[in-house]
């Protein structure tokens, strides 16, 4: 009985303060029309996210970490958001029906606009010897129990690879050059349809607002970088923009793309990170992300919110929480 009570209380006490300020503040309220959430770190958030049994976690101090450098070698880790979130209008258009699956394509009506940024950083165990790298992902189903080792990035298992019919879009942060998928380097970003071989892709970088000159930046540096990703609903642009954490938005995106979304994106999809690792341990780390759909743009995440990485000596340490 006291046993009982005193779980009880525990429940209640832990319980309280999660329902009350940290989850409901995160998640924007969701209408028909629009669509959001907003994470300044991530701490107590992990029953917000679906790892599918992969090596992803939140750690005590906030980060949702895809990989760990900790876990060794050939990892792969997803992270998405548990809830779909809405991309298209579909109950406007009586022309189409919403299924309760998702995956019914409605490709007459076109995608909201949406805008998300986050805060990433990648951490190789051996300084310089990159993972395989991580991607931004927006897909129609959330990832169960991927291939182990891939060079796929964990987007893409390789019989998806070959279907046009996936509804994935990512956005992703390549460490490695692969010459399967043309990359470009072994340090680039790339706009990704169904498959790894990009549409658009261009090194690492930013164009300065001073005189639009290209500044090169480390994926693998470890420090962290945001990322702007944004598509018009009306001109059908999508643009992909890095910069230093110190930087605000830079003016010209890294990466411009006029495509229309409506073949790709569903009613209904999951949004979410993946990374793998080949040989070399690498941590891939989100310290925060923000998504607004149909509603302008993705509120702002807060820098001094956001938890600390693992200091140098300590990031190959790091227990899992
Ligand atoms: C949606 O956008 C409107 C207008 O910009 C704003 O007033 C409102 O707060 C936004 N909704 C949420 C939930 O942020
Ligand atoms: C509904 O879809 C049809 C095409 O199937 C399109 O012509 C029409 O404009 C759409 N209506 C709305 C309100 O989006
Ligand atoms: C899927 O869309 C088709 C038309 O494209 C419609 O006939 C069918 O009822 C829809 N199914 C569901 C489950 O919404
Ligand atoms: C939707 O998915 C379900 C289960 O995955 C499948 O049975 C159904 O045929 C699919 N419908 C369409 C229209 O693709
Ligand atoms: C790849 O994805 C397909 C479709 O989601 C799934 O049926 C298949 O089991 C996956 N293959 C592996 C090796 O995970
Ligand atoms: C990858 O997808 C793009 C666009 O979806 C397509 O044009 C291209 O043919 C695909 N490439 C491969 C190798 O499947
Ligand atoms: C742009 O400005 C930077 C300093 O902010 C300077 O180093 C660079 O040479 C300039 N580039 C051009 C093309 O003017
Ligand atoms: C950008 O990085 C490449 C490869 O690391 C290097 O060769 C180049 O000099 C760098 N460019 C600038 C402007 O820093
Ligand atoms: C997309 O929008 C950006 C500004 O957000 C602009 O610089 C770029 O030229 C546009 N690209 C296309 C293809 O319209
Ligand atoms: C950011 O967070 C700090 C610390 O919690 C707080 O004092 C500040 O008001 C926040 N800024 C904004 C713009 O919300």
């Amino acid at each position: 009985m006291l046993l009982i009570k005193k779980l009880a209380m525990v429940v209640v006490l832990v319980m309280l303060p999660i329902v009350d300020s940290s989850l409901e503040e995160k998640h924007i309220g969701r209408s028909d029309k629009y669509d959001g959430f907003i994470y300044n770190g991530f701490k107590d958030a992990s029953s917000d996210f679906s790892f599918g049994n992969s090596v992803a976690d939140i750690t005590s101090t906030g980060l949702l970490r895809i990989t760990n450098s900790f876990d060794g070698a050939y990892q792969m880790g997803f992270a998405f958001y548990s809830h779909p979130l809405r991309f298209k209008n579909v109950k406007q258009n009586s022309s189409s029906t919403i299924s309760s699956e998702g995956n019914n394509t409605s490709t007459s009506v076109s995608v909201f606009s949406f805008s998300s940024s986050f805060i990433f950083s990648i951490v190789p165990e051996s300084p310089g010897l990159p993972g395989l790298g991580m991607g931004f992902v927006i897909a129609r189903k959330l990832p169960g129990l991927g291939p182990k080792a891939s060079d796929l990035h964990g987007m893409f298992n390789s019989t998806q690879d070959r279907e046009p019919t996936t509804h994935t879009l990512a956005v992703e942060l390549d460490t490695l050059y692969n010459k399967d998928f043309d990359d470009i380097d072994g340090d680039h970003v790339g706009i990704d349809l169904n498959n790894l071989t990009s549409v658009t892709s261009k090194p690492s970088g930013y164009y300065t607002d001073q005189n639009g000159s290209y500044r090169n930046l480390s994926l693998i540096s470890g420090d962290p970088i945001r990322v702007w990703i944004e598509y018009d609903g009306v001109s059908k642009n999508l643009s992909v923009t890095l910069a230093p954490l110190t930087m605000p938005k830079p003016v010209t995106p890294l990466l411009s793309y006029n495509l229309d979304l409506s073949d790709i994106l569903l009613d209904s999809m999951y949004v979410g990170f993946s990374a793998s690792t080949s040989l070399v341990q690498t941590s891939h780390y989100i310290l925060g992300w923000s998504v607004m759909i149909n509603n302008g743009t993705a509120l702002p995440i807060n820098l001094s919110q956001l938890p600390e990485l693992p200091s140098k000596e300590q990031k190959s340490k790091v227990p899992r929480s």
